[in-house]
């Protein structure tokens, strides 16, 4: 098995990644930070089930890796307090959503302004929400891709940084097109956070970066 050897970059980004489930595009972000291509640092990663692969991921990257069960919490708001104190012990520069499947409240979005991204397999504005692929379909259609976004507290409705396009093909059904995107998705979101990380070096805050999204 090879070895991933950290690369250290000037300066990083300081990550925190929540997930829910897989975490391919976790993966591809602690990639891009092991091999220096992205300039970040992932300080941890935050799951709401105990049971996501991506809580592997983050171990075998030597990645301290914590669970913030949505169901040990009576309410929405004692759940977000426990992320917020977890997200906030690893002072992150920016938050990103991958494969995270719970809609944060407008209170916890309010504390992190344009420091939350994430991504959604499709070209926003078009098709918010959960299916997005068989909706794509269902519509007739012929390109679809992915959205690395700001989060706000519209669901999926925050200033987009960067999409990345497929052709939808006639022969496609929502799997082989899931598929499709998610390649696309591994090499955006490096992107997009590369992005956001080369503008505050070049002097930009993280509220500047709004301006700087389209
Ligand atoms: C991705 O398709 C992402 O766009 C969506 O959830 C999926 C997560 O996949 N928000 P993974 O957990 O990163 O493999």
């Amino acid at each position: 098995m090879g070895v991933t050897r950290a690369v250290a970059v000037a300066n990083p980004l300081n990550l925190v990644v929540l997930i829910s489930g897989n975490g391919s595009n976790l993966q591809a972000i602690l990639d891009g930070a092991a091999s220096g291509e992205l300039p970040a640092r992932v300080a941890a990663v935050i799951s709401d089930r105990a049971d996501a692969y991506g809580l592997k991921r983050a171990a075998r990257a030597g990645v301290p890796a914590h669970v913030v069960a949505r169901d040990a919490h009576a309410g929405r708001d004692s759940f977000e307090d426990e992320l917020l104190r977890r997200v906030e012990s690893h002072a992150p520069d920016l938050i990103a959503l991958a494969g995270f499947m719970r809609v944060l409240s407008p209170r916890f979005v309010g504390r992190f302004p344009r420091r939350i991204l994430n991504i959604h397999p499709s070209l926003l504005p078009k098709f918010k929400g959960l299916n997005t692929h068989q909706r794509a379909l269902d519509a007739g259609e012929r390109r679809h891709g992915a959205s690395v976004h700001f989060v706000t507290a519209e669901l999926d409705g925050g200033p987009v940084i960067l999409q990345s396009e497929v052709e939808i093909a006639p022969g496609d059904d929502a799997e082989s097109l899931r598929a499709r995107v998610l390649r696309e998705e591994h090499r955006l979101y490096p992107r997009a956070i590369r992005q956001l990380a080369e503008n505050r070096r070049r002097g930009m805050n993280m509220a500047d970066m709004a301006a700087d999204a389209r």
